[in-house]
């Protein structure tokens, strides 16, 4: 088991559990995730490690609650546990040994983004973030990649930071000049329009995709990409791709196969039957 010890409120549906898992804790590289089961019957759910704690055990996770089961798991409270979580899974980020790294993060993406800034700065190189979020509420991690370089803050309705979309700002910062690689995470839309800024400048472009999945090992297949004219598992030879060869119409679609599914699961919970069939 695996106990909460501390939990925070970071935007309206977001919520970061720090969580006992010292062996996971000590060995995680930035980029990688783990499944966690919140108890026997439940779901497993995919989620990156934001952040580590080596000494003292702890990784943390970010979990947006958009679902029936995410649901679930952030109405756990500190003292409470999660009985399982597999983990880490997935390659490490490919970090740049040294040059300057943008870092890209919309939403909730933002913090899949930190474990790679933290990297990177580990790694001596310069990082320069573009976070953003719909209205200030919504922007998550500031303070924490704040220390780690520079940051601009981008919100939808420009109630906080620069009025637009991250990609906004990301079209100047490059414009700028001087950047060797582009981590980009969020809204699949999101890294799209990152892509498509990048792939015209030439400017080498990682992203990190969040198909459905199932088992994390290679096995299930649930979690089938798109790369460079390839089917790729997620969970075995990403989460992160090379952007330019990401099959971003494929993804949108398999990420929209269980939409109905879960909000009828999210439904019948509401109804407190918490039971539906596939059907
Ligand atoms: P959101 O819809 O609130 O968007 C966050 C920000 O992304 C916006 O403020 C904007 O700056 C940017 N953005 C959104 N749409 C854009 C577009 N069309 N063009 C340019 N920029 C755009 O994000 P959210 O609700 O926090 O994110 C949820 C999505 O992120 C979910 O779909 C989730 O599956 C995905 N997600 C992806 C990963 C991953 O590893 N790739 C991890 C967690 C969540
Ligand atoms: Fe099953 Fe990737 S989650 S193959």
């Amino acid at each position: 088991m695996h106990s909460i010890v501390a939990k925070a409120q970071l935007s309206p549906n977001v919520t970061r559990l720090d969580v006992t898992a010292p062996r996971i804790a000590q060995i995680r590289k930035p980029g990688q995730f783990v499944i966690v089961r919140r108890g026997e019957d439940a779901e497993r759910i995919p989620l990156t490690i934001a952040d580590a704690d080596a000494a003292a055990g702890t990784i943390a996770l970010v979990i947006q609650s958009v679902g029936k089961s995410t649901q679930e798991l952030v109405a756990l409270k500190p003292g409470e546990a999660i009985a399982d979580i597999a983990g880490p899974l997935g390659h490490p980020t490919e970090l740049i040994a040294s040059g300057r790294a943008l870092c890209i993060g919309g939403g909730v993406g933002t913090a899949v983004v930190h474990p790679i800034a933290q990297g990177l700065k580990r790694c001596g190189v310069a990082v320069l973030s573009i976070i953003g979020g719909r209205s200030k509420e919504w922007v998550i991690f500031e303070s924490e990649l704040r220390q780690l370089g520079e940051v601009v803050v981008c919100t939808d309705d420009g109630s906080y930071g620069r009025h637009g979309f991250v990609t906004d700002a990301a079209k100047d910062a490059l414009a700028a000049g001087g950047i060797d690689v582009v981590y980009a995470v969020g809204p699949v839309p999101m890294m799209r329009a990152v892509v498509n800024v990048t792939k015209p400048l030439g400017v080498r472009t990682i992203v990190s995709l969040n198909p459905v999945m199932v088992d994390g090992t290679g096995m299930c297949g649930g979690c089938r990409v798109g790369v460079g004219g390839q089917t790729l598992f997620a969970c075995v030879d990403g989460p992160e791709f090379d952007g330019h060869l990401v099959d971003f119409d494929l993804l949108m679609d398999r990420l929209g196969t269980y939409r109905d599914f879960e909000q009828r699961a999210l439904a019948a919970c509401k109804d407190g039957t918490c039971k539906v069939g596939l059907k």
